[in-house]
């Protein structure tokens, strides 16, 4: 049976000094809970390494927020998907609307990243999701789903296994907005219907589908108590131990 996640996304937040000190609250917090779920942050490269060096990484994942598309070489300023493995991190997140909007990634250059991904052992979240004139217009199931169609669907039985899929609504994003469970649970539903069609029914089932977008304590239970919602990637309610935790302990 597929697996509860709760991811967090720090986004282009917290200093070294900051970042290590919310790791170790959360490490703490979750050495003295039993909670029903797998708990990843998702921290700026820079940090990757010191943060998984203080935290259990079996109870609290470490994820990178972006890798390189290419495996190594004179590509200045960037991070391979190697050198991220190499800090102990265990996850990168791909494919985010912020990358694909603000950095050009497309589903090209995601197929590489995801590849690259896998090669080095590392588990993509990988991110999907449409903007407002899409929901607007009705077709964002077709969308999404085009997404997925164009990158992860492209992989093998054994590699799609890996991964995971955070659909994030653009419009619910740092919005305050949130989808409503319904909404969520429309897309989730259509999602899964469209792994099980690609792959199998059994796989479809073993998918854990996070939800990202405005997600916060006083809304992830709903959220999360959908049969197809599995956990939240969470941005702004991710830099508190407090506010993560609330979302965590929503399981
Ligand atoms: P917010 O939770 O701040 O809306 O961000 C969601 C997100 O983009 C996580 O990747």
């Amino acid at each position: 049976m597929r697996k509860n996640v709760v991811a967090g996304n720090w986004k282009m937040n917290k200093n070294l000094s900051d970042g290590i000190a919310l790791a170790k609250e959360l490490d703490a917090e979750l050495a003295a809970k039993d909670v029903k779920c797998d708990v990843v942050i998702g921290v700026p490269f820079i940090h990757l390494a010191s943060v998984a060096a203080e935290v259990d990484t079996t109870k609290l994942g470490v994820s990178a927020q972006n890798c390189a598309a290419e495996a190594s070489g004179a590509y200045t300023g960037e991070v391979s998907a190697e050198m991220i493995k190499s800090t102990g991190a265990g996850y990168v997140i791909l494919g985010h609307s912020e990358r694909r909007e603000y950095y050009g990634e497309n589903s090209e250059i995601l197929n590489k990243k995801v590849a690259l991904a896998l090669e080095n052992g590392l588990t993509p979240i990988y991110c999907c999701g449409e903007a407002l004139e899409i929901r607007e217009s009705g077709t964002q199931n077709e969308y999404v789903i085009n997404q997925l169609k164009d990158t992860v669907f492209k992989l093998s039985e054994e590699d799609f296994k890996k991964i995971i899929i955070a659909y994030e609504p653009i419009w619910a994003i740092g919005t305050g907005k949130t989808a409503t469970a319904e909404q969520a649970q429309e897309m989730h539903k259509a999602l899964r219907e469209a792994i099980a069609e690609a792959y199998s029914a059994e796989i479809a089932d073993n998918t854990s589908i996070l939800y990202g977008g405005s997600c916060k304590p006083s809304n992830a239970k709903e959220l999360f108590a959908n049969p197809d919602v599995d956990g939240g990637l969470i941005g702004g309610a991710s830099l508190t131990s407090a506010d993560f935790m609330g979302i965590v302990t929503a399981f």
